[in-house]
């Protein structure tokens, strides 16, 4: 049979879901000779990614088959892509290049300037993978964790941090992703978490703050929250401090008993900002861009671009 790249439908999720769980486990015993647990992604967070970049997830077809997936994140002009996998039994046979040459496609279409994606810091293999189709490794970025408390009644209320309200106006957030990035733009992160439930924004004036936090399941039986975003004018540490302590608190009293993190080595916090606060190091992963500039230090930056 020859292989075919369409895109993702919904009725594709299931057979995505159960591809990347068997993907995921080979990987962690071929690489590090660890049998790691099935950690199956949910429905809920595939329609989310579906609904964000409905042209941009793909599926990697065999006849009937299915053989591999990837997904693509547009935010103005950064354009990314993961999870992608391949079915073991066919890696090394030019699927994934398929998959990577159609998200690129795809991602350009949207007017992305800036292409890119992250894998593990670890895995000379996939480093060796991108880097034969012309993507060039950048900084380190780290997967933190902590785990969460349980909340004392008085610590639920804040002193400056209000939730975002939708049609809040998000110029002086543009402005400074702007900063970061020229074009960068998460608007479409403040309304899939708005629309679809997927956790909670929290902003302050105050260095123009502003965090999502998403506490829907992106795992099966998983209790952990992520930290989808945390920005704030630089030298605002303080106040994205706050910010931070009032996503754990949300996410501790909707029963999370985790927080996990993704943060980027160009700029800030360092990590001893979040040692501080009692995170632990999970991994490490490298940037890596095909095309485009990368981000500055321009402002404080926390976010989660790898899916
Ligand atoms: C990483 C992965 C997606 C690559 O897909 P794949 O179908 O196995 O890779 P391809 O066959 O398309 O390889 C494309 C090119 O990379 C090269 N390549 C692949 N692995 C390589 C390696 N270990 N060293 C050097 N080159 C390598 C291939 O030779 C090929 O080059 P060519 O076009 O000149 O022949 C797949 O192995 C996978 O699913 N891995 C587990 C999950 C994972 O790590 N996902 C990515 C997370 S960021």
């Amino acid at each position: 049979m020859g292989l075919a790249i369409r895109v993702m439908e919904l009725s594709d999720i299931p057979g995505v879901v159960e591809l990347q769980a068997i993907v995921w486990q080979d990987h962690f015993l071929k690489e590090r000779n660890m049998q790691v647990p099935i950690m199956k992604r949910t429905r809920r967070n595939m329609e989310y990614y579906l609904a964000k970049d409905p042209g941009g997830c793909f599926v990697a077809m065999d006849g009937n088959r299915m053989v591999g997936t990837i997904v693509s994140h547009t935010w103005g002009s950064v354009g990314w892509f993961g999870p992608l996998e391949v079915n073991p039994v066919i890696q090394g046979t030019g699927i994934g290049k398929a998959l990577v040459t159609e998200s690129i496609k795809y991602l350009r279409s949207r007017g992305c300037t800036t292409v890119g994606c992250e894998t593990m810091a670890s895995s000379a293999r996939n480093i060796a993978f991108y880097n034969k189709l012309g993507f060039k490794a950048m900084s380190l970025s780290h997967v933190l964790y902590k785990r969460l408390g349980d909340v004392a009644p008085e610590e639920v209320e804040s002193k400056r941090a209000r939730r975002f309200q939708p049609g809040d106006n998000l110029d002086e957030y543009k402005a400074l992703w702007n900063n970061i990035l020229p074009g960068l733009d998460y608007s479409v992160e403040i309304a899939s978490t708005i629309e679809r439930e997927l956790g909670h924004i929290w902003v302050m004036d105050e260095g123009h703050a502003h965090a999502i936090v998403h506490t829907y399941e992106m795992f099966e039986e998983s209790q952990n929250a992520i930290m989808k975003l945390l920005v704030a004018e630089k030298g605002h540490e303080a106040v994205a401090s706050e910010l931070l302590d009032r996503c754990e608190i949300v996410a501790s009293m909707e029963g999370k008993t985790g927080m996990f993190i993704r943060t980027y080595d160009v700029n800030p916090p360092v990590l001893k900002w979040f040692f501080e606060r009692g995170y632990e190091l999970q991994g490490t992963s490298i940037r890596l861009i095909l095309d485009g500039p990368d981000e500055t230090d321009a402002a404080f930056h926390v976010s989660c671009w790898s899916g």
